[in-house]
């Protein structure tokens, strides 16, 4: 007799059946290094399309360094990147150019020109990226900035703004050209609860309206729980990756490595 399955609860639902769709971006086995110097071993995870991907871990175990590794900014000491199944560094230079092209990228320091204004900060991907001419440019990046809540702060140079302020202009930035992949590198640090919040919105909306996936560093614990479907937790140098899975589902399965439910309930790590 066939007996209906019950339905999962949502925070044990797995993150948009990965196993459908080829992966946006794959890391397989990646070793991390500066010189001599071991980062990370063994980090493998596929991120699947319109997954809001989290990768988290305490300061200095490698998470910026992930990032920079996703988009081709370094080359893996070994493993690979794979973007919709082509190895990235075994590609050629046009395939890499065009690879790259569809990420979009918030650095943990905004990384904006200091030269131009937030304006020609936001218009630059649309340059290099679309055919649209000057005046639609404009409009676009005038959009993106007012939904960000900078629109009135457009001709200010960047060391006119705040921390936080920095961190939502490279956030349009990023997003201005509607990458189907976006890397957000702490996102939300430096700014107030209520831009925190609606950051999350932001990001949700963009998922929705785009169907971009977006891989997020991130600290915010309520974040994390609110928005984020996947994801990969981080130790110390050399020890493999010791979670993966949304953040909820982490913090509420108690057989999560007892370092990560710490992390989750924002507890001290166990001794
Ligand atoms: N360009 C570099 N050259 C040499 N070492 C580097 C370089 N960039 C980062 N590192 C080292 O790699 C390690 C990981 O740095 P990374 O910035 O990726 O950490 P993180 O997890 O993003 O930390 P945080 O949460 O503080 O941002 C650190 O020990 C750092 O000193
Ligand atoms: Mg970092």
């Amino acid at each position: 007799m066939a007996v209906p399955m019950p339905s999962p609860s949502p925070s044990m639902e797995p993150a948009r059946q990965p196993q459908l769709q080829p992966a946006l971006v794959e890391v397989k086995s990646l070793e991390m290094r500066f010189g001599q110097r071991l980062i990370q071993r063994d980090v493998s995870f596929a991120v699947a399309p319109r997954t809001i991907f989290a990768i988290m871990g305490g300061s200095g175990v490698g998470k910026s360094t992930l990032l920079r590794h996703m988009i081709g900014l370094l080359p893996p000491a070994a493993g690979q990147v794979l973007h919709q199944g082509t190895d990235y560094w075994a590609s050629d230079a046009a395939t890499r150019a065009r690879l790259r092209a569809r990420c979009g990228m918030l650095f943990q320091s905004a990384a904006l020109w200091s030269s131009m204004t937030v304006l020609e900060n936001v218009m630059l991907p649309l340059e290099q990226l679309t055919d649209q001419d000057l005046s639609t440019r404009r409009e676009r990046a005038l959009e993106v900035l007012r939904w960000v809540g900078l629109e009135e702060f457009a001709t200010f140079l960047p060391e006119r703004l705040s921390g936080g302020m920095k961190k939502r202009a490279g956030l349009a930035r990023a997003i201005a050209a509607e990458p189907p992949l976006l890397f957000l590198d702490e996102p939300s640090a430096g700014l107030d609860p209520i831009s925190a919040r609606r950051l999350d919105d932001l990001v949700l909306d963009i998922r929705e309206r785009t169907g971009a996936a977006v891989v997020m560093v991130s600290h915010e614990l309520p974040s994390l729980m609110a928005i984020a479907d996947d994801g990969i937790y981080l130790d110390d140098a050399g020890r493999v990756p010791i979670a993966r899975g949304s953040p909820r589902a982490l913090r509420d399965d108690p057989a999560t490595h007892p370092t990560v439910r710490a992390f989750l309930n924002r507890e001290e790590p166990p001794a």
